[in-house]
């Protein structure tokens, strides 16, 4: 066998002479021509790309490659470039009126969008992701305003807050009428009864709620309004609407006439920029129903 060449008699083509199974024999036939080629070719381009590009680690660092392309450098600068256009739009909004930022569509885009995403940060731990609330904090997506629902008031709330030494924040407390001994507790659920019949809650006492008038008048009118509908200079809410703060059971109301809750927020002027809680006043505004 040794010096001859083996022909496949089929084909005539030249077999390796591997044989299996006693007659499968291997035909010899090269690789295509092209398919060489390309394969060369992408050696070649390895090599080149090994040199053109960073490629190979070594100890403590990396072979930087002749074009010094890196793709940190490449990130930072796109970074920068993001930067510097949104430093453009906090600009505008510094210096634009809080009013005329509605009617500019794409600084209204911008604070909206950062108005949420501080919201998500600073604020959404008490008042709910959605703005929602909860008992003791106040639903931002309706429009009953505790404090007042304009942009400025809006703005003013977030800024300074509420009961928290805060020499602009909001300040005024209802008197604790059980723990100072002010009212005696049959006066106090008296009242609350009218005060519950006056939201038209179901199951008041009416005797007792009839008795209460004379008190609320006397005692919490001044605040609340003849009418039960509130202040929002005095942070006094509405006590004749579906919506309840610390809710609306008797119990419930009878703690708030007892303690005068308090409810308490930061001043949000000391920890964020101007820029940040003007884009805050914006976006709450926008929640729903604002003024
Ligand atoms: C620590 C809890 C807490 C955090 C955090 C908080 N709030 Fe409040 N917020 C309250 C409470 C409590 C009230 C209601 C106080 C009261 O009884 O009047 C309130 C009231 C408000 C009001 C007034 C609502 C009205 O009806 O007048 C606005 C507006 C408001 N918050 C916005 C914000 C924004 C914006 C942030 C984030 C920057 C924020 N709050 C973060 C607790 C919080
Ligand atoms: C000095 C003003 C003032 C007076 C007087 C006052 N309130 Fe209030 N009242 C408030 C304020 C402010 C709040 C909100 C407290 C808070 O948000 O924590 C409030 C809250 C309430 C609430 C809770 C409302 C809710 O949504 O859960 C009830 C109920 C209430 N008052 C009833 C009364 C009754 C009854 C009297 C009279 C006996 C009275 N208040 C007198 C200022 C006053």
């Amino acid at each position: 066998m040794a010096g001859h060449k083996n022909i496949d008699e089929v084909t005539g083509v030249e077999t390796t002479g591997h044989v299996w199974d006693g007659d499968l024999q291997e035909l010899n036939k090269p690789l295509p021509r092209w398919w060489l080629y390309v394969f060369y070719a992408t050696v070649v381009w390895a090599f080149g790309y090994w040199m053109v590009y960073p490629a190979w680690p070594t100890l403590s660092d990396y072979t930087r490659g002749y074009l010094g392309y890196s793709q940190r450098a490449a990130v930072t600068a796109d970074v920068s470039a993001a930067k510097a256009a949104q430093e453009t739009y906090r600009q505008a909004v510094a210096s634009t009126a809080i009013a005329d930022i509605k009617n500019k569509e794409d600084l209204m885009q911008f604070a909206l969008a950062g108005g949420a995403a501080a919201f998500g940060d600073n604020c959404s731990g008490c008042h709910g992701r959605g703005a929602q609330g909860g008992i003791g904090y106040p639903n931002l997506n309706d429009d009953d305003w505790i404090w007042g629902g304009s942009l400025e008031q809006i703005e003013q709330t977030i800024a300074h807050g509420i009961r928290n030494g805060d020499e602009k924040a909001r300040n005024t407390p209802m008197p604790r009428f059980g723990l100072d001994g002010v009212l005696e507790p049959a006066a106090i659920s008296d009242v609350a009864n009218y005060v519950r019949s006056l939201a038209g809650v179901e199951g008041v006492d009416t005797a007792a709620a009839e008795r209460g008038k004379a008190t609320f008048a006397e005692q919490c009118a001044a605040c609340h309004g003849e009418d039960g509908k509130g202040n929002q200079e005095m942070g006094a809410p509405n006590l004749t609407d579906p919506i309840w703060l610390y809710g609306n059971s008797q119990d419930a109301v009878t703690q708030s006439i007892v303690t005068g809750r308090g409810g308490a927020m930061p001043a949000w002027e000391q920890r964020l920029d101007p820029v940040t809680v003007k884009m805050l006043a914006l976006y709450v505004h926008s929640l729903g129903g604002g003024k």
